[in-house]
């Protein structure tokens, strides 16, 4: 008899551990409360890439004079920009689906509770699923903060702002990181007003401080206003509908009036109705904790992707559900993040791998650090997009320990490196 594996979660995850299983032989269930596809594809990078194309071709446009090209009237239909929006996930989401039947994994739809570590109940039907191994990728969702006034109409986050259905004329956003940078591109590019309020010294907090630093730079000279070191102290609403932002920043206290607030402070491990705290499943600060081989502490029961928190990417968690589809099934894969690339869909964007400098200098006092800039590359002239630069750090032996690059089209330059890295390519083997 073929084992049994139940997948919780049918995003990047879930339905990559549920593939990965069938083709090692499992007969596959996978139950999913909302549509296929998770965050990636349905509420994060599917949907903000495609409003950010809509944005940067708008930018282009305006600027097409440099190039010695006219163009007039040039307006923004948000209405069509929103309508692409939904038509491109839909074809991923059918995408999905139909890779689900070709593998011949059923997709059972509910909320649903692992009741011991062989059996899940779906709530809705109220069917029980007996299995050999469950493996949990049921996400994150966006995390809230304490402050008065979050709960007003118009205070929103990044799952709302997908489906407004007007442009917001202003835009408040709490958080600097990711989400607050790639919204705040969208739409100050589609002409809203967009202030930015970052409770540490640097936006990207987690990427390389002197790159941070320059995309902040980079951000407040286009127009998008932006406070670091700042608390946000309170949202009200006003008598015209719109909300006062109350906030600290070192210099004293500050108000904007404006038409929305985007919380953007990072996401939270979905763990509600899984039942983990009955099952003794171990929890760190409400992520599941899971080993090298993604096992949590309960044998035959796995978790994947945001849940178990770290780098909450879609690419991480494709890689830790075929990890774990591979365990439960009798092999011995364990996950390696030493070679994950990061991308920022910012104005320029930002891309990394490996250890930012301050990182690598801590563990290592001799590492050495070469910079390029694009205002002397050929092709970046070429294109009219010169701001920015290439960090490459090394041991003394050459190995490349991290790069981080600021620039045009960082995001697709970073699977150069990427791949060098996996390869444990030396600086010299690349040139
Ligand atoms: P994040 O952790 O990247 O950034 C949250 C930011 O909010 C941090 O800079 C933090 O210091 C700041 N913050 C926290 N509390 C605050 C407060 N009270 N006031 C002001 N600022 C505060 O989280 P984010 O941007 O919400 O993204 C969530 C996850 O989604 C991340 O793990 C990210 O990697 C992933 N993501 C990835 C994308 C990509 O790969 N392009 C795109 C969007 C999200």
């Amino acid at each position: 008899m073929p084992s049994r594996i139940i997948v919780i979660g049918g995003g990047m995850g879930g339905y990559g551990a549920a593939i990965r299983a069938t083709q090692l032989g499992a007969e596959v269930v996978l139950v999913e409360k909302d549509i296929l596809g998770g965050t990636c594809l349905n509420r994060g990078c599917i949907p903000t890439k495609t409003l950010l194309q809509s944005a940067n071709f708008l930018s282009q446009v305006k600027k097409a004079q440099t190039f010695g090209v006219s163009a007039q009237g040039v307006t923004l239909d948000f209405n069509t920009v929103m309508g692409r929006k939904e038509t491109v996930v839909n074809r991923l989401v059918s995408g999905v689906t139909s890779l689900m039947r070709k593998n011949k994994i059923r997709v059972v739809k509910g909320t649903s509770t692992i009741i011991d570590p062989k059996t899940v109940v779906v709530l809705d039907s109220k069917e029980e699923i007996k299995s050999d191994s469950i493996i949990i990728a049921t996400g994150a969702r966006p995390a809230l903060i304490p402050i008065g006034g979050i709960d007003e109409p118009g205070v929103i986050t990044s799952d709302e702002a997908l489906s407004l259905t007007t442009l917001p004329q202003s835009l408040f956003i709490i958080g600097g990181g990711v989400i607050g940078l790639e919204f705040a591109q969208i739409f100050h590019k589609m002409g809203g007003k967009v202030t930015i309020a970052e409770i540490l010294p640097h936006i990207l907090p987690t990427e390389d401080a002197e790159i941070a630093q320059m995309l902040e730079e980079i951000t407040n000279k286009d127009g998008v206003e932006i406070f670091t070191d700042t608390k946000v102290t309170s949202i009200e609403t006003t008598e015209n509908n719109e909300k006062k932002v109350c906030f600290t920043t070192k210099q004293g206290n500050e108000e904007r009036i404006v038409a929305k607030v985007l919380i953007a402070v990072g996401r939270q491990p979905y763990i509600e109705w899984l039942g983990v705290e009955t099952l003794g499943i171990q929890l760190d600060g409400g992520r599941i904790v899971v080993n090298e081989r993604m096992e949590t502490n309960i044998p035959s029961i796995y978790a994947v992707g945001d849940v178990v928190g770290g780098a909450m990417l879609a690419h991480v968690a494709m890689s830790e559900g075929i990890c774990a589809a591979e365990n439960a099934l009798g092999l011995d894969t364990k996950m390696g993040y030493g070679a994950i690339p990061r991308c920022t869909y910012t104005s320029p964007e930002v891309a990394s791998v490996g250890l930012p400098e301050e990182e690598a200098r801590r563990q290592n006092p001799d590492i050495k650090v070469g910079k390029f800039p694009f205002m002397a590359n050929g092709r970046a002239l070429t294109i009219d997009e010169t701001t920015g630069m290439v960090k490459i750090i090394t041991n003394s032996y050459g190995e490349i320990l991290g790069v981080t690059i600021i620039g045009p089209e960082a995001t697709e330059l970073i699977a150069e490196v990427t791949l060098a890295i996996r390869l444990e390519a030396t600086v010299t083997d690349i040139i």
